[in-house]
């Protein structure tokens, strides 16, 4: 009787496998097809040879290296690779019309926003027109104001002081430096954004299912966008199979969490706080998806740039003794004897050091390049045409390493190039697109330069941190912020002074 019962069950579900597994078959049968077609249908070129078979790696570490030496070569510095419908540039010009001139040529675009769609939702990096305005519009409130920076700074101090400094100097050990900065740098960035602790940085390193949930799904994310066609991801994601199988449950975890957060925030009343989250809450207070989308958007801001920045920094620096005494002896200059921690004032008169950062970022920008969409047929100020549809990259990474940008001395990390006479003078936003420029440039740039400075400054004053390994070229995990792959591996040994 139970037999007779299951049996036809049974057979509806074998059917229904059957054909599942035809109709999955086919699709990707399908969509194979049509990626070949495109690859040699469509283009043949050595550029895109070299790209979809991969062989570019075997000259570089990294796609950004292969694209700067591509960059280098080209007279107007801009190329195009079909494969892609991705036109890059790292000419100043062309930077300047598509973040400025024709600014609303150029918003994030469809494309954009359904690859990060699913991790950032609507939140501030994800979308164009009236949903953005109002978030910057709101988050400069928060973030523009000097008042604000000093806030910022009591936080980060106190993160120093308590969980940054005691947890270098317990280490005789190798440290993974980059995992510590990332630690920091979230920690920081909830408090300032939600007044929440995560103590990511507390001594016993916690593992943080956020953190690594937020990591998991922002690398998935822009794997989605090294893909020669969105179908891959879309019909993966469709059968929620790989990749976009993992991406999901990733987004998941973030998403509890972020829930989690903004549930307990509203428990704590957020009327007379000046948190970031609570200043959204009191003008979208009914909306909890919109919120969550803010805050993962301030998240991927706040945490991954200052780390990845840092990280830079300390690399950098590991190889030039010359640039660390120059910044000791500034630091000397302006700090007492017994004083760990500098303030808001003292970081603003050190220009050494404010080129030293600036410098850094130059090699090592912490977003290394940036997308756009062309809304409608342009042509760019170097001749370039540019179809209605067209990805546009501008490239940070490649511009810092431009000869006809920075001189033959480009590959140098130099502080004195951004100073004159010991003052520090500030270039052309276009040219150093790190923070991007124009309308939408970056929000928490004077934010992360302080967070940046103090952290220098306690560090170098306080430790020798030598890199191990630091005469090979770092490896970059794909991402949306620079990441070293396997981490920065340093030791930690207190200064004698
Ligand atoms: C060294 C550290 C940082 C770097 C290099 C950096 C760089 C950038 C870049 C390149 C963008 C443009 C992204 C895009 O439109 O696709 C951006 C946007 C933004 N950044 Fe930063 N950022 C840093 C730190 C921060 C911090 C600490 C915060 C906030 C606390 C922040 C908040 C924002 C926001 C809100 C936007 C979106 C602006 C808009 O779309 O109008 N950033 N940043
Ligand atoms: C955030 O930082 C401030 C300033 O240092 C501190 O007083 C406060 O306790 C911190 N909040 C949390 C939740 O850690």
């Amino acid at each position: 009787m139970k037999f007779e019962v299951a049996l036809p069950y049974s057979m509806a579900t074998t059917t229904f496998t059957y054909f599942f597994f035809s109709f999955t078959v086919l699709f990707s049968f399908f969509s194979f097809l049509l990626f070949l077609f495109r690859m040699k249908a469509c283009c043949n070129c050595h550029t895109c040879r070299t790209y979809l078979t991969f062989s570019w790696t075997s000259h570089f570490n990294n796609l950004c290296d292969w694209y700067t030496h591509l960059l280098r070569n080209s007279p107007t510095g801009t190329i195009h690779v079909h494969a892609l419908a991705n036109t890059i540039t790292a000419n100043p010009d062309n930077v300047h019309h598509i973040l400025k001139t024709r600014f609303h040529n150029y918003p994030k675009g469809k494309p954009f926003s359904a690859i990060l769609g699913d991790l950032l939702g609507q939140g501030i990096f994800n979308v164009d027109g009236h949903a953005w305005m109002f978030q910057r519009k709101m988050a400069s409130l928060e973030l523009g104001s000097v008042a604000i920076r000093s806030y910022a700074l009591d936080i980060v101090t106190r993160e120093i002081q308590s969980r940054l400094l005691p947890i270098l100097a317990a280490n005789d050990a190798v440290l993974d430096l980059q995992d510590i900065l990332r630690r920091f740098s979230f920690d920081n960035i909830c408090n300032f954004s939600f007044g929440l602790d995560p103590g990511c940085l507390h001594p016993s390193l916690p593992v943080s299912p956020l953190a690594q949930a937020f990591d998991q799904a922002s690398r998935l994310s822009a794997e989605r966008a090294m893909m020669a066609s969105p179908l891959i991801w879309k019909v993966k994601r469709l059968l929620n199979v790989g990749s976009e199988k993992k991406l999901k449950e990733a987004i998941r975890v973030v998403n509890d969490l972020a829930e989690g957060l903004i549930k307990q925030r509203r428990e704590m009343g957020y009327s007379t706080r000046k948190d970031l989250l609570s200043r959204f809450m009191s003008s979208i207070s009914d909306n909890d998806a919109y919120l969550r989308d803010i805050v993962v958007s301030f998240l991927l801001a706040g945490r991954d740039t200052v780390a990845a920045a840092l990280t830079g920094f300390f690399w950098l620096l590991s190889r030039n003794g010359r640039v660390q005494s120059r910044i000791r002896e500034e630091l000397d200059r302006f700090m007492g004897p017994d004083e760990e921690i500098a303030s808001f004032h003292q970081l603003r008169e050190m220009h050494y050091l404010n080129a030293a950062v600036y410098e850094s970022m130059r090699l090592y920008p912490p977003v290394q390049f940036d997308s756009k969409f062309a809304a409608e047929d342009d042509v760019l100020p170097d001749g370039t045409f540019i179809r209605k549809g067209t990805r546009v990259t501008y490239h940070p990474y490649a511009m810092g390493r431009m000869e006809r940008i920075w001189g033959p001395d480009c590959l140098e990390f130099r502080p004195e190039r951004w100073l004159q006479d010991g003052v520090f003078l500030p270039e052309c936003p276009f040219k150093y697109p790190v923070f991007q420029a124009g309308p939408r440039v970056c929000l928490g740039k004077e934010l992360a330069l302080v967070e940046m400075k103090s952290v220098v400054a306690a560090l170098v004053r306080r430790f020798d941190i030598r890199v191990v390994g630091s005469n090979s070229e770092p490896r970059f995990v794909p991402g949306l912020t620079a990441t070293v792959r396997g981490g920065m591996p340093v030791r930690v040994s207190e200064r004698r002074r």
